[in-house]
């Protein structure tokens, strides 16, 4: 998500600066290039060969070795990550004090910052750190954390640096184009289970990872996302609202709740088509049953297509044969803007895999074939179609 991104990583005196090797090696794997730019105190607590090492390019921290390094560097950026970031280099970045290389190169640098502070609680609570962390953020400087937990002093309290995919994913979102910025998008993810009694349950394999990663690349792109997910393994997404639901009812009574206002909704949900007619208040006994009997659930994607005024309406449809004629009547049924169809008996497609193999089918008719790529890339092509149709 980071390819051909320039990011300058400053470390600054923090027990935290041990973190900031994995973050290096982590921006890298997303794509970016990474220069290194510390303080002598972060030299103290990391050797700057280890980065060096890690990144493959030299580690700036002399002021006067280089005399344009301070406006070298800000010029090849497209992201200033300070992590860890002191209560001091706050305080002087906010106040425009350049003592050091990397509080020059931040007087010259004029591009998007994203800083993670470390610190003691009571540093992270005193009024002049907080009035400052306000001024930056008043300016556009983006901050990740700090997070609450145990202090290098050990103290249990905030101040600990965010953990290094928190900072990588806000750096993405950081770089990501705002073009969903101002929608309001319902996403549902995941299985609906529909119990039989009380120990057991009807489902489908649906692992939550689409959904999962359309709300974390609407997030990205700015849009406000509430996602509404069956039982699911997967992380919840920071930036967006997280509904549990269990049962089809409950999903359809979350969605409904949340419609108002809403501008898309996508529905990446595999919600079970029946339910146990009855749901047993205790164990049944195996030797009793021979045959379950199913009531039909309702589909909610076509309750919402008969309700459908100004929103998008997106779904999925998973196939195993005849598979366009079968999503271009869903897309008519529901009555959707747009589906999503993916076969899920192709080998990377569809079911707890982090690929998808996807066509995208508008209203109009149009068919857009790809190839196997990640859920989170897959996702990103989905958004660029919804963007496209509320042109
Ligand atoms: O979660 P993963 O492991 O990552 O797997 C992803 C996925 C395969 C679940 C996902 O890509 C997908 O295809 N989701 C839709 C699954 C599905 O239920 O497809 P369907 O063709 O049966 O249903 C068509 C559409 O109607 C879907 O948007 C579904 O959410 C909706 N529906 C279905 C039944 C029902 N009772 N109510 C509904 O709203």
């Amino acid at each position: 998500m980071l390819t051909r991104k320039n990011i300058l990583l400053g470390i600054t005196g923090s027990i935290a600066a041990y973190k900031s090797v994995d973050l290096a090696r982590r921006l890298m794997e997303e794509g970016a290039s990474v220069n290194v730019v510390m303080t002598e105190a972060a030299a103290r607590f990391i050797s700057p060969y280890t980065l060096e090492s890690v990144t493959g390019r030299p580690v700036h921290i002399d002021l006067f070795k280089d005399p344009f390094d301070h406006l070298n560097l800000p010029s090849e950026t497209d992201l200033f990550i300070i992590a860890p970031a002191t209560a001091n280099t706050i305080n002087k970045l906010s106040c425009g004090i350049a003592d050091n290389l990397i509080s020059n190169i931040w007087l010259a640098y004029e591009g998007k910052a994203l800083i993670a502070p470390a610190m003691n609680a009571r540093m992270y609570r005193n009024r002049l750190v907080q009035k400052n962390i306000k001024e930056m953020k008043k300016h556009g400087v983006d901050f990740v954390g700090p997070v609450s937990g145990s202090l290098a002093c050990g103290e249990e309290d905030i101040g600990r640096m965010s953990e290094v995919p928190e900072i990588v994913e806000a750096a993405i979102s950081a770089l990501a184009t705002k073009d969903l910025s101002g929608q309001k998008i319902l996403v549902t993810a995941g299985p609906t289970i529909e119990p039989i009694d009380p120990v057991r349950y009807i489902s489908n394999r649906s692992s939550g990872k689409m959904g999962y990663a359309v709300a974390r690349a609407a997030v990205r792109r700015g849009a406000d996302v509430t996602l509404i997910s069956g039982p699911s393994h997967q992380k919840p997404v920071s930036g967006a609202t997280l509904i549990n639901i269990e049962t089809a009812s409950q999903m359809e009574t979350a969605l409904l709740k949340h419609l108002p206002k809403t501008t898309a909704v996508i529905m990446a949900a595999a919600v079970a088509d029946f339910r146990p007619s009855s749901k047993a208040n205790v164990k049944l006994d195996k030797k009793e049953v021979n045959a379950l009997d199913l009531k039909k659930n309702t589909d909610i994607l076509r309750k919402l297509g008969k309700m459908k005024r100004k929103f998008t309406l997106i779904g999925f449809a998973a196939e195993t044969g005849n598979n366009v004629a079968n999503a271009k009547n869903k897309l008519k049924n529901k009555n959707l803007d747009l589906i999503v169809l993916n076969d899920v008996t192709k080998k990377g497609a569809g079911f707890d895999v982090d690929t998808n193999i996807i066509t995208i089918i508008t209203k109009k008719g149009d068919v857009s074939e790809y190839p196997l790529m990640q859920k989170i890339k897959a996702v990103d092509v989905i958004l660029d179609k919804i963007v496209e149709l509320k042109k």
